[in-house]
């Protein structure tokens, strides 16, 4: 029992690295700043493991918590860092915007585990439309490639036109 507590004394002392930069140059949100409504989607629900900031929770202090919340953003971060997304070719953009949509249509992102925690992070399926409407416009504008894409894709955007928009959308490319 005593071993117990003291191995999990002595784990607590083994912390990963913080993931805290501030939002840089290249990170979407500056190059590329998304309408509110996207925005806030990315920033509840993707960006504690898809940028190079992350909320912690408390119990990120507690190892092996920690060690496993760290898992995740390494890992999500490998795949698709919007910390880094403007600095990204062209087709890495599209690939990218083209996977955002399919994982989300497909309810593999966010995950689960995380979800179950953060509740408000958990997106309703008008959220997963207006990600994947977004999706089908910026493609669009990918062959502009000097445009501020992201910013002229989202302008006239409103809640009313997604379904609509979704359609013709498939059919255009
Ligand atoms: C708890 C951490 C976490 C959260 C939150 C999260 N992801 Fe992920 N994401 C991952 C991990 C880890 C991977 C790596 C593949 C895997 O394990 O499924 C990944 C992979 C992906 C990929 C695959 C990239 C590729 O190149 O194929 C996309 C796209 C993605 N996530 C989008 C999102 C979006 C959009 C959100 C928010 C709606 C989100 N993720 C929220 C951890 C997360």
């Amino acid at each position: 029992m005593l071993g117990c507590v003291g191995a999990f004394a002595a784990i607590q002392l083994i912390r990963p690295a913080k993931n805290d930069s501030p939002i840089g140059a290249d990170h979407l949100a500056t190059l590329y700043p998304p309408p509110p409504k996207v925005a806030k989607i990315l920033e509840m629900a993707c960006y504690d493991c898809h940028s190079n900031r992350t909320r912690y929770p408390w119990y990120a202090q507690i190892q092996p918590v920690g060690w496993w919340l760290a898992s995740h953003i390494n890992g999500g971060k490998g795949h698709l860092n919007f910390s880094e997304f403007a600095a990204y070719s062209e087709h890495r953009r599209a690939k990218k915007l083209e996977a955002i949509s399919d994982e989300v249509t497909g309810h593999s992102m966010p995950l689960k585990s995380y979800t179950w925690s953060h509740r408000d992070a958990a997106l309703t399926e008008a959220q997963i439309k207006t990600l994947a409407t977004g999706r089908d416009r910026l493609r669009r504008k990918l062959s502009r490639p000097n445009e501020h894409f992201l910013q002229s894709a989202f302008a006239d955007y409103n809640g009313e036109e997604i379904a609509s928009a979704a359609a013709p959308a498939a059919n255009s490319t």
